[in-house]
């Protein structure tokens, strides 16, 4: 079957899901430009503040990452609002929109130290005015401002997000995306609170807030800035599963379309989130690794598997494996599972014999001969020696 991945987004065309993430790679309508040129179906201004004077200077340096060995598994930053002022960036819109009218152009409103309504309408009427497609409301950046109130302090207060989801609805017939944290336990009512203020669809989440690590020698937590650090934004990789959660729980329960984001570096990834019901997919961290040609592989490879699975569109599979997803407690307890490990594959390392015996009361796994040996009966069935079995020679068999 061939497959599309246009798709229609509250209303907005799209000629692909992949939308450019609020963030360092749409920080001028120039970046913007180049990255659709090169393929991406939109993207979202770098959060906007309404007046110069909230426009606080960057420090420096400002973005760190967490590794694994090598390996960048996130980022952590203390980045702040735009340095463009709204009216350069309403220049920019327009231009962008002249030049990319298939293209869709976001703005996002981040507010100011105080939470002031006039400065939310105004902008929202001063971007209307520049064409964009939809409004994005930055209830949810978790370093810098959220220390001053705005950002994920707004999106932790249901009152506040009803308050800015209704102010900026007012003033735009334009879909309204807020922006939300997912720094709460309770994610959905959040999103509900918006849906019933008249949020369009709800973007989710942004960076959580984290110290990525401490210098043993200065201690001085990472990132340095001139002998001091700060709470900062953790981005990337290291934050996938908890993005996966809140698009699951905020597609469950406000049946709203979601714009997920969070960790989406492949288009497995992208794949993960629409399973869960997201309809378009932000990006920033990979771009911030790997440049804006991660595009082609990441709509190749979607197209590929939707090919492959006889999805048409994106709509064919939006939210297929949110029935597979249920309370922890309605979990079958009569779903009996053991290990079995594949002599033949197994070299006898002994890393499950050490897992077994130290994480489970009866140790039901041994070495016997060359091979690691698991005795059914007194296997509980965790599963943990499959996860940390280097050669993947242990698998889970029906009791
Ligand atoms: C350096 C940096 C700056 C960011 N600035 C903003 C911002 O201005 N507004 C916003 O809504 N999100 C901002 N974000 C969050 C991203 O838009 C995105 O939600 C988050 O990084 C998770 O996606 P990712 O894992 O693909 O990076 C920023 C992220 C990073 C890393």
């Amino acid at each position: 079957m061939s497959a599309t991945l246009q798709t229609n987004f509250v209303g907005i065309h799209l000629k692909n899901p992949f939308i450019l993430a609020s963030a360092p790679p749409t920080v001028s309508p120039e970046n913007i430009a180049r990255a659709f040129e090169m393929g991406w179906g939109g993207a979202v201004i770098k959060s906007v503040q309404y007046t110069p004077r909230f426009i606080k200077q960057n420090v420096t340096p400002r973005i760190h990452a967490v590794r694994d060995k090598s390996q960048i598994i996130g980022f952590t930053n203390f980045e702040i609002g735009s340095a463009k002022t709204l009216e350069a960036w309403a220049e920019g819109i327009l231009w962008l929109k002249q030049r990319f009218p298939e293209n869709a152009v976001f703005a996002s409103l981040m507010h100011t130290d105080v939470l002031k309504e006039e400065e939310w309408r105004e902008t929202t009427r001063i971007f209307e005015q520049a064409g964009v497609d939809g409004f994005e409301l930055n209830l949810s950046c978790s370093h810098g401002q959220a220390e001053s109130g705005c950002g994920a302090m707004l999106g932790t207060d249901e009152e506040q997000i009803k308050k800015v989801v209704s102010w900026v609805r007012e003033e735009t017939t334009k879909p309204v995306i807020p922006k939300l944290t997912a720094l709460t336990m309770d994610v959905q009512s959040k999103g509900i609170a918006a849906k019933a203020s008249g949020a369009d669809a709800i973007a989710a989440i942004n960076t959580m807030s984290s110290l990525p690590g401490v210098n043993l020698k200065t201690f001085i937590p990472y990132n340095s800035v001139d002998g001091m650090s700060a709470l900062q934004g953790l981005s990337g990789k290291a934050i996938k599963p908890i993005a996966l959660r809140c698009v699951m729980q905020l597609a469950s329960a406000t049946n709203l379309p979601i714009s997920a984001t969070g960790g989406i570096y492949t288009w497995q990834d992208a794949a993960e989130f629409i399973l869960l019901g997201a309809q378009t997919l932000q990006v920033c961290s990979a771009v911030m690794e790997h440049g804006y040609g991660v595009i082609n592989k990441l709509t190749a490879g979607l197209l590929r598997y939707m090919e492959e699975m006889d999805f048409g569109t994106i709509e064919d599979f939006r939210g297929k494996a949110l029935v597979n997803v249920t309370k922890q407690i309605d979990l079958n307890r009569d779903y009996k599972l053991y290990a079995y490990v594949n002599a033949e594959k197994c070299i006898g390392c002994g890393k499950c014999v050490t897992a077994c015996r130290d994480n489970n009361a009866a140790g039901a796994i041994r070495i016997e001969g060359k091979s690691a040996v698991c005795i059914n009966d007194k296997c509980e069935g965790c599963g943990l020696c499959t996860q940390i079995c280097p050669q993947g020679c242990i698998s889970m068999m029906k009791k």
